[in-house]
């Protein structure tokens, strides 16, 4: 049967795929950023996903006023990089798992998670970006070294699920994985965030201390930290902050008992916290040794 061993927390800042995508990584600004997926690409060769189930959110790319699904699987044999403007980012194009997919679709559905089905979609930065931080540089002819399950939440226009919801939505995403009968190592990622406002008054607004508990509850307080009401991103982390509730997701998926194998907490990248977590079932960790 599919098996989820792991859930990676991710920013998906998208100046951190432009720093790459330009080759100025090894500026100094930069530095500090990237030195802090330098033991995630080695975790993610170890871990070696044949699946990367991955909840992000689309920045009116795929999806604009005249569409707002709550949450959107990528059912499509493949996803093409969006053109948010300045061309599409040259990485490869997503291969879906198409099969596992569907199967993903029925069981949510009859499972009482009734999300849309999207048979063509592009993809941008709050799915490329993640990738690229935990593969590294892969240009538009090198292949993504797993096959990726997109599922987009909107976090963009009010109201967004709560975190509850998406917590729950998470274990019902469990247990449509591991009811697939193929032998499959699937990791799980949640992507966006963390504290962040783009816009009016309070623009630039960071908050570590808020940011650190959250990423301190995620491993310990998962359920309570679900709990969260939309009122406390909007105040604690800005309007954008809201992004984290798909965090809760890839946590819902996960064992209550988890180990936190790597942590890495930067500020500034552009207007953001950068915020990244692996972690691993404590069991299959137990397993595996
Ligand atoms: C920025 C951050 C985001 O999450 C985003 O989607 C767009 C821009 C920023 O920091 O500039
Ligand atoms: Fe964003």
């Amino acid at each position: 049967m599919a098996h989820i061993t792991a859930g990676v927390g991710c920013s998906h800042v998208p100046a951190i795929g432009v720093a790459m995508d330009t080759q100025i990584t090894e500026q100094p600004y930069w530095v500090p950023v990237f030195e802090g997926f330098e033991a995630s690409r080695d975790w993610m060769k170890k871990a070696n996903p044949d699946v990367i189930f991955l909840v992000y959110n689309d920045h009116c790319s795929a999806f604009d006023a005249s569409c707002i699904p709550t949450f959107a699987l990528g059912c499509a044999p493949e996803f093409k990089p969006a053109d948010e403007g300045w061309g599409p980012r040259p990485v490869p194009v997503v291969k879906n798992h198409q099969k596992m997919a569907s199967h993903i679709a029925q069981s949510l559905i009859l499972d009482e998670f009734d999300i849309t089905i999207m048979n063509e979609m592009e993809v941008d930065h709050g799915l490329t970006v993640p990738l690229s931080v935990m593969y590294g540089d892969k240009g538009p002819d090198d292949e993504w070294p797993a096959l990726v399950i997109p599922l987009a939440v909107n976090v963009v226009q009010y109201p967004a699920p709560t975190g509850n919801r998406c917590f729950n939505l998470g274990r019902a995403i469990r247990r449509a994985i591991e009811s697939y009968e193929e032998d499959l190592n699937v990791v799980i990622f949640g992507t966006g965030g963390m504290s962040h406002q783009l816009q009016y008054k309070r623009a630039g607004l960071i908050n570590r201390e808020w940011d650190k508990q959250f990423l301190d509850r995620l491993t310990l307080d998962p359920v309570g930290l679900s709990k969260t009401p939309h009122v406390e991103y909007l105040r604690e982390a800005g309007l954008e902050g809201v992004e984290m509730v798909m965090w809760h997701v890839m946590r819902g998926a996960l064992d209550e008992e988890v180990t936190e194998v790597h942590r890495h907490y930067h500020v500034p990248a552009s207007n953001t916290a950068v915020g990244h977590i692996i972690l691993e079932n404590t069991k299959d960790r137990i397993a595996a040794e």
